[in-house]
Formats: C-alpha cells, structure tokens, sequence
C-alpha cells in the first residue's frame, strides 16, 4: 500500500501522460482544470442521468461555465435499460442540434452507465471528440472511470458495442458520495475489496481494519481508499491498456458474477453480483489448492462485513455455467478464469472446468 497523500494521480497511456484524476469535495476546481488541459473556451455538453441530475447538475454546470463557451446537457432515465445506441443516438441528436464541433468537449456526470456511454458517444461523435469523466458513485470513482473502456450494451448482450477512448480528465466530487443510497455505495466495495484480493494484500487488511470509517463514508478514509483503489487500477491499465494479459485479472469475480447480474435480470447491483462471484472464484482458488481454507472463509468475511451478498437464489447453477460459457471471458473454447493464486496476487488460469465452476455456483446458491 502506498499511501499517497496528493488530490493528484497522473495515468499514462502507451507511456505518455494522458490524463489526470482529480480528488476534491466540490466541483469548484473543474474550472481551472478545463484551463489546464487546453479545453477553455470550448461547448461542454453535460451528459447524466434522471437519478444524479437533481442532485449534481446545477452545481457542475455553474462550476464549468467561466471556462465554456456554452455548456448544455442531455438528461437520458437512469438505469441499464438506457445504456443502448438509441440513447448514444440521442446525444448525438443533440449535439448536432447545438453545432457542436470536433474540439468541443462531453462530460459525464453520473455511474458507470453515464461514464460508458458517454466515452462511447465522444470516441465516435465526428470520429472522436474529447471528455471528462466526472463520477459520482464510488463503483465509478475506482473502477470504469479509469481506463478509456467506453461502450453500451446491444440486445440481451452487456457491453457489446465499444471502444477504448481516454478521458481527458477525470474529475471526482467525493462529496456526491453522501447522497448514495447505502445499496449503493456498498456496491462499490465489491471492486474496492477485489482490487486489494487481486493486488496488495496489505490494502485487502487495511480495509477490514478501516471498516467503520469506510461505512461512516468518513472523509479522510474514504480518499486513501479511494486513492488507493486509483492507483492499483492506474498500474494496470497502465501495463496492459487494452486487456492483451494483465488488465484481465481486473475480471477477478466477474466470470461468474456477469452471469448472476444476467440471470437476476438487473435486480442485484453490479458490485453485489462481483462480490457473489468473487466468493465462488475464491472457492476455486482453495480447492485448486492456491488458498488455505481459511484464507477462502477469511474472503467471504470480509464481504459479508461490508453488507454485500455471498449467496444468491432463484437461479440455477447450470443457467450460470452455460451464461457465463456465453460471456467475453472464454477463449479459444476454455475459460479464462482468474483465480487467486494468493491474497493479493491474482492470476489467469485455463484450467478451469464447467464441473469446477458449477460446483462454485452451486455453493454461492441457496
Ligand atoms: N472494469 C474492468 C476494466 O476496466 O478493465
């Protein structure tokens, strides 16, 4: 664990500086920020959700416009149902109808559906224009707001459609924390304990010994973890930006957890179906004999400690193991599976079986 203690954190992409994340409690600075990055003087079109916007949108929009052109928004209903090309279609509709031009910028205020679709919309907008991830939820904050992955979800098929496309900046507001449901904010320890399960196991240990602060959303706790999370997920996309190896094992419980979000029909948040799938790819790991048994027991612990689900019902173990036969992961016919070869050290393993696997999703299924 490094502990940094800067509001700063500068991500590269193919070894060149690209793009900094910003922490602060208020929008105030985004201003001077737009200065830096040459984009003064530019339209931002604010593009968020019906769930954020009476929350955040008023404040983002006064804090921007001493550094705009003009800034406009496009309000589009929250949720996965949304995260398709019609409503992509609906930002570009709007941006065409407010001329906006190639050097023009898109903003995304919002979650992970807001960030993606965004990115997807600015990759392809005039062949690509620019934008700023400004996320409010704290799965966003530490996970799909780094990285340039942007697209939507086609028919039944979760990100389907996409690009990589960097941000340009990625600002975030810890303040917009405060106003999450807890479902909510809790979700996003599912990514926050993976990162530590997958990349430092002092950070997975400090965590736990953290909680109460990271449940009271205590300001001082919530930046190192935050910052913390930044930064394991900066190394890896910085090593591996477009998942040719090592940004695969940011997948760690998504195998299986993908095909639980799908089979419940949206009903579990992303960060609790990551949390069920981490709790069955950990009992892989001990049963190949990577973990102890207590290490594996110690896992589901620390999940449950942070009130997110280990177990789920109504679906059938078979229905995962064929859902997630479907997914992105497989390679080649085999499962690329990320197993912990260790607490902190993940790893991508082809051996995996669908007999292993069903008998994981048969222990997380009561
Ligand atoms: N959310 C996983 C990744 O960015 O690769």
């Amino acid at each position: 664990m490094r502990m940094t203690e800067d509001g700063r954190l500068a991500v590269s992409y193919n070894g060149t500086p690209a793009y900094d994340i910003i922490w602060e409690q208020n929008f105030e600075g985004i201003a001077a920020e737009i200065e830096r990055i040459g984009l003064a003087g530019r339209r931002f079109c604010i593009v968020t959700d019906s769930n954020v916007a009476p929350f955040h949108l008023d404040a983002l929009k006064k804090a921007i416009a001493p550094a705009a052109l003009k800034v406009t928004e496009y309000v589009f209903p929250a949720g996965e149902a949304s995260k398709n090309l019609d409503t992509v279609k609906g930002v570009y509709t709007h941006l065409i109808e407010e001329a906006y031009e190639r050097k023009d910028c898109l903003i995304a205020l919002g979650g992970g559906v807001v960030g993606d679709l965004t990115g997807y919309t600015a990759a392809t907008y005039l062949r690509g224009i620019r934008f700023i991830q400004v996320p409010t939820t704290l799965l966003s904050m530490v996970d799909s707001s780094i990285g340039g992955k942007t697209g939507v979800d086609f028919d039944r098929y979760k990100n389907m459609v996409g690009a990589f496309h960097q941000p340009s900046l990625v600002y975030m507001n810890l303040n917009t924390l405060l106003t999450l449901s807890a479902r909510e904010y809790l979700s996003g320890m599912g990514e926050i304990i993976k990162h530590g399960l997958i990349k430092d196991k002092d950070y997975y240990e400090w965590l736990s010994a953290n909680r109460e602060g990271i449940l009271a959303r205590e300001y001082r706790t919530l930046l190192t973890m935050i910052r913390e999370s930044c930064d394991i997920k900066r190394g890896v996309v910085e090593r591996d930006p477009k998942e040719a190896g090592e940004r695969a094992l940011l997948n760690f419980g998504h195998t299986l957890g993908h095909a639980v979000e799908k089979l419940k029909d949206l009903k579990l948040l992303h960060g609790e179906c990551v949390a069920i799938g981490m709790a069955a790819a950990s009992e892989i790991s001990w049963r190949k004999g990577f973990l102890s048994k207590e290490e594996y027991e110690g896992i589901v612990r620390v999940i449950e400690s942070f009130s997110l689900p280990v177990t789920v019902s109504g679906i059938d173990a078979q229905d995962v193991v064929e859902t997630a036969g479907h997914d992105k992961k497989m390679e080649g016919g085999k499962w690329k599976f990320i197993l912990l070869e260790r607490i902190g050290n993940a790893i991508i393993d082809r051996t995996v079986t669908r007999e292993d696997a069903k008998a994981a999703a048969m222990n997380v299924i009561r």
